[in-house]
């Protein structure tokens, strides 16, 4: 059984369901895609309204999690047969559940996953206040309403992933209403590197969980001395309150539509440029933390030639942030010991501690317009979700206390050029390495356009409605 001291034991080594001891039930009933991202290009996101009666819902998410939704240990299967065969895994599904959706089905309050913003709802006023929300009215009309459950669904064959999806929704229209549809894809750069509509590479950093993982992040970063992404499990997952085995477990999603004003970014980037004296490439890393290719604007004002994407870096040679802005998106959203280094530099190691339980695991796909070249304004965006076990504690943290704050670290740094709601004024280092300071304001490029707040609930709960 997975004691609360095993739980919050860093994974030194990862764990390696080939060789799972401890590991065992709970890998076989935790669903996949939170240790580790399913990694298919083409995602469907389908936002449900219930409507049959319980039993009736009951039954169909039954048959739907019996037929496709798998479970950690499958996930591993699948992916070392592919890496053994090249056989694909096939449709990959997830089933997730809001709030709502449990009080629909009749789950006795005491029986609700318990996280405070869960039972709150993302609509909720107070939250909306917290993280900087524009009101759920002027979101998309289908995120205005209720929404109980999702269905993530995803394939590499865009054409299969529709034909199966039209198929599912045939039979759920009997139990419930597709209330919002939103179709992923992975954009790619030329060099084939996952990015995001504003044209960096995305996914980089993550907490790390399995060993094959850990093993390849070490090998290609040359080791954990600057930086270790290595995590335990308590960061990720949770105690299923209606899982059927002695280790089930869950975990919660934070779902996101983040629409990105890719014109009004590169605008905002070329006048920062102009601004600091710097070229384009430059400004969009101090304003990210990293360049279009990966490379962190820490170690370098140019682009990195070998390892761009390297993870092993930290703050510690710069911390007047006169390379890498306090504010910039990355140091933001993972400070890596900033935040102790404000009272002394012997709260460091305490502090990266508390920063470390602050993380979240991020599975975000693109939507809109995969042309890079069409700087669209609107229609296109970040379908942005995370997993974590507190969302307090991690998703709303980073958000509000740390990517909206203007005071973070330091007085008045401003907020994240990236995702702070609502946007302000930075401190711009002059130029890159300089201690002097040039004020600019950004303007915000990303619009919420809807959300919820879901957990992943174990395989035995969902298959044993
Ligand atoms: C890292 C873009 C929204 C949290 C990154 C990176 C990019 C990026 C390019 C660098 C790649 C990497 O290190 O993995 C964006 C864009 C967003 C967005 C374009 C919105 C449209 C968010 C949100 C959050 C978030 C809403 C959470 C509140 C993070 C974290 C990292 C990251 C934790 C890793 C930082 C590190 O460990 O160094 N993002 N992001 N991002 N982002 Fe975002």
């Amino acid at each position: 059984m997975l004691t609360d001291d095993i739980l919050s034991t860093t994974l030194e080594t990862g764990i390696d369901p080939g060789n799972p001891d401890i590991f065992k039930i709970f890998l076989d009933d935790l669903q996949g895609n939170i240790l580790k991202g399913h990694g298919r290009d083409y995602s469907v996101h389908l936002l449900l309204r219930f409507k049959a009666t319980p039993a009736e819902v009951a039954a169909w998410l039954e048959g739907f999690t019996k037929q496709y939704v798998k479970s950690a240990a499958q996930q591993w299967q699948e992916t070392a047969r592919y890496k053994a065969e090249r056989l694909s895994g096939g449709v990959w599904a997830n089933c997730l559940l809001s709030c709502q959706g449990y009080e629909y089905l009749g789950i006795p309050p005491f029986k609700i996953p318990t996280d405070k913003p869960f039972r709150l709802g993302i609509k909720n006023p107070d939250i909306a206040q917290t993280l900087g929300d524009p009101s759920a009215s002027q979101w998309e009309n289908g995120f205005q309403g209720d929404i109980h459950a999702l269905l993530l669904l995803a394939d590499d064959d865009s054409q299969h992933l529709q034909n199966v999806v039209s198929g599912i929704a045939d039979t759920l229209e009997q139990i419930a209403d597709i209330v919002q549809r939103d179709d992923g894809f992975i954009l790619r750069n030329a060099a084939g590197q996952v990015i995001e509509h504003f044209g960096f590479v995305d996914g980089i950093s993550q907490p790390l969980f399995m060993k094959s993982d850990i093993d390849a992040a070490k090998e290609k970063d040359g080791g954990f001395d600057q930086w270790d992404p290595r995590a335990s499990l308590d960061i990720i997952v949770t105690k299923d309150p209606n899982g059927l085995t002695e280790d089930s477990f869950g975990s919660y999603l934070v779902y996101r539509k983040l629409e990105q004003n890719v014109k009004k970014f590169h605008t905002s980037q070329q006048a920062l440029a102009q601004t600091l004296g710097v070229d384009n490439g430059l400004a969009g890393a101090m304003m990210m933390g990293r360049f279009q290719d990966g490379s962190p604007v820490v170690l370098s004002d140019t682009p990195i030639p070998d390892n761009p994407t390297t993870n092993n870096f930290n703050y510690d040679a710069d911390t007047a942030a006169n390379k890498c802005p306090f504010h910039s998106h990355l140091r933001k959203t993972n400070p890596r010991g900033d935040t102790g280094r404000v009272v002394s530099s012997d709260d460091v190691a305490q502090a990266l501690a508390m920063e470390k339980k602050h993380r979240i695991a991020r599975r975000a796909v693109s939507y809109g317009n995969a042309d890079l070249t069409a700087a669209p304004e609107t229609g296109s965006g970040l379908l942005f979700l995370c997993f974590q076990a507190n969302i307090e504690n991690q998703f709303n943290f980073i958000q509000a206390s740390w990517s909206n704050s203007a005071n973070f670290v330091k007085v008045a740094v401003g907020p994240d050029p990236v995702i702070g709601q609502p946007q302000g004024t930075q401190q711009w280092p002059s130029q890159w390495g300089a201690p002097t300071r040039e004020a600019v304001s950004m303007p915000l490029c990303i619009t919420l356009q809807g959300g919820e707040y879901f957990f992943a609930p174990s395989i035995s709960f969902l298959a044993n409605l």
